[in-house]
């Protein structure tokens, strides 16, 4: 296979997976988790069929060991992490979560919602040395603020647009990732854009043409990409987008994040699930 530029992560949360797919291409970027994909691991589940309930220090813990367990299997784009948010989390609260988190493994990125909270909690986490990404983004403008918000960092941050949400809501999520791109093809090179939530080969083949540093995909779509043989786009490949065309807007990446317009009802939405999924795990409220 002609290995892509981008980089490759597998979107999931059980590694026993994450070794298949290694197998399966022979080789592995790195690893996305969110409380969703961690609510579905194999034991989780046992664990909570069972009638095991789980504290939310046991769920950290459980948490904890599958990310140790993917770190060693995953190359140099790491193991992203998830904080636990809602609509009442602070930043500090996100803050003091995602040092710990980052003391489990040393290739570890932590995962911050693409809100007001979710920015101020990754400002801190640069200013110490603690790598980000920032998730659930849907809009350009969410990709500037998290340019100013990380100005400070000294390792690349990443960006996650979220393809697959925004075509279920019949926009092109391919073109917020083309947008920011271009975006970002203007700034310093320390926001890196890993498209997340691709459903289907399509979406990956794109992403190599529009040459996203990096792309989490699930199992599923890589298996379809081995099955047939690891095509990769050529000059006649012509992205056809499910949904309405987003604009680009000509957006100034130096102006304070707090300026750009973040508001987005999918981060919000997005949030609540991943909340009830955790919550869906906890023998009582987090
Ligand atoms: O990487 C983000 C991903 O896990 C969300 O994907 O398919 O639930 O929108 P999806």
């Amino acid at each position: 296979m002609t290995r892509p530029e981008t980089k490759i992560l597998v979107d999931g949360g059980d590694p026993q997976e994450t070794r298949q797919v290694k197998e399966l291409l022979g080789f592995v970027d790195g690893q996305t988790t969110n409380p969703s994909l961690i609510a579905k691991n194999p034991h989780i589940r046992e664990l909570v069929a069972s009638g095991h309930k789980l504290s939310s220090r046991d769920e950290m813990d459980e948490y904890k060991k599958i990310v140790q367990t993917i770190s060693p299997l995953v190359g140099d784009a790491g193991v992203s992490i998830e904080v636990f948010s809602d609509e009442k989390t602070t930043p500090q609260e996100m803050f003091s979560q995602g040092q710990e988190m980052f003391s489990w493994i040393p290739n570890a990125y932590i995962k911050y919602p693409c809100t007001a909270e979710g920015l101020r909690a990754a400002e801190m986490s640069v200013k110490q040395g603690v790598r980000v990404n920032i998730t659930l983004c849907f809009s350009q403008q969410q990709a500037a603020a998290v340019y100013a918000a990380t100005k400070d960092t000294k390792e690349p941050a990443y960006v996650s647009p979220f393809v697959g949400r925004l075509d279920d809501i019949g926009q092109s999520g391919m073109d917020v990732v083309k947008n920011i791109k271009r975006m970002f093809s203007k700034g310093d090179g320390h926001v890196l854009v890993l498209a997340a939530s691709i459903r289907s080969l399509e979406h990956l083949l794109y992403c190599f043409v529009l040459q996203t540093e990096l792309a989490t995909v699930p199992a599923q779509v890589l298996e379809q990409w081995a099955s047939k043989n690891f095509p990769m786009p050529d000059k006649q490949f012509k992205y056809k987008s499910p949904g309405k065309p987003i604009p680009y807007e000509d957006l100034d990446l130096e102006r304070p994040w707090e300026t750009f317009d973040i508001q987005h009802e999918l981060t919000r939405k997005g949030i609540e699930k991943f909340a009830a999924d955790y919550r869906a795990t906890l023998s009582r409220p987090a």
